[in-house]
């Protein structure tokens, strides 16, 4: 097997998290899929962004909830990462799903609701996905597990995984139980057990943010499905160095 790789909020440690110029960076930097996160707005349009306030990566204040999708185009979300990129735009999820269509990408979508459980968030996200026929590639993850058995219920077919933070024994059935396919964790929490374990189970495991050599290089060894990265680059280098030397 061979560990995918995921763009952690596009090539962010290159460009501004969760922006275009990140995006297409992380394409062609080869990054296998791109991770991002999303939000809705006043008028419950789906966007990306990591935070629920757009305090640290847009040159405004508030929370994106409090903002109709109109007003929250007009903020620069690039200057605070560096002039480079003055003038960026928080981008849309129908922006993004329309750039990946014609890409070999995967896509993971994380919902944002473990603090702010926004209303339907699933199903409007779902709705868009399944519009542009990009289920079949995107994997839909969250910290909240309410929200995993609605993604659940929306399809049963759907890729959902149970992100997860914490050190927790039993997160492989805790997951299984409440009928995710992967199990997204914190790479300090990765070991071989619990590779095992959920590929005993028949589930996928991706571990985030996985920046450094070291750290990349035992995800590949203890066949880790998915990484979540900041530097795409780096890791396809030695994902792809890993994999010569081991079918040797
Ligand atoms: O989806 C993996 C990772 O992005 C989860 O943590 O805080 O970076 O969104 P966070
Ligand atoms: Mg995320």
């Amino acid at each position: 097997m061979s560990t995918n790789i995921f763009a952690h909020r596009g090539a962010s440690k290159y460009a501004p998290e969760n922006t275009m110029a990140a995006f297409n960076l992380a394409y062609q930097q080869g990054a296998g899929g791109i991770e991002t996160d999303v939000h809705l707005t006043k008028d419950h349009i789906p966007v990306l962004m990591h935070d629920e306030n757009v305090k640290r990566t847009t040159n405004s204040t508030g929370y994106i909830n409090d903002y109709t999708f109109d007003q929250l185009k007009q903020l620069d979300a690039g200057s605070w990462f560096s002039p480079e990129f003055a003038g960026a735009r928080i981008v849309s999820l129908e922006e993004l799903i329309k750039w990946i269509h014609d890409k070999p990408l995967y896509l993971n979508i994380e919902l944002k609701n473990n603090k702010i459980d926004y209303n339907h968030l699933e199903h409007i996200v779902y709705d868009r996905l399944s519009y542009y026929h990009l289920l079949h590639r995107t994997i839909l993850s969250t910290f909240n597990p309410t929200s995993v058995k609605r993604l659940k219920h929306l399809n049963r077919n759907v890729g959902v995984a149970l992100l997860t933070s914490r050190r927790h024994k039993n997160i492989v059935p805790a997951a299984k139980d409440l009928g995710a396919n992967a199990i997204h964790i914190q790479y300090r929490h990765l070991n071989q057990l619990l590779v095992d374990k959920c590929h005993q189970e028949n589930m996928t495991v991706r571990a985030y943010t996985v920046n450094k050599p070291r750290q990349l290089l035992h995800c590949f060894s203890i066949e880790c499905d998915g990484i979540f990265t900041d530097t795409p680059k780096t890791a396809v280098k030695y994902r792809d160095h890993f994999n010569h030397q081991s079918m040797k």
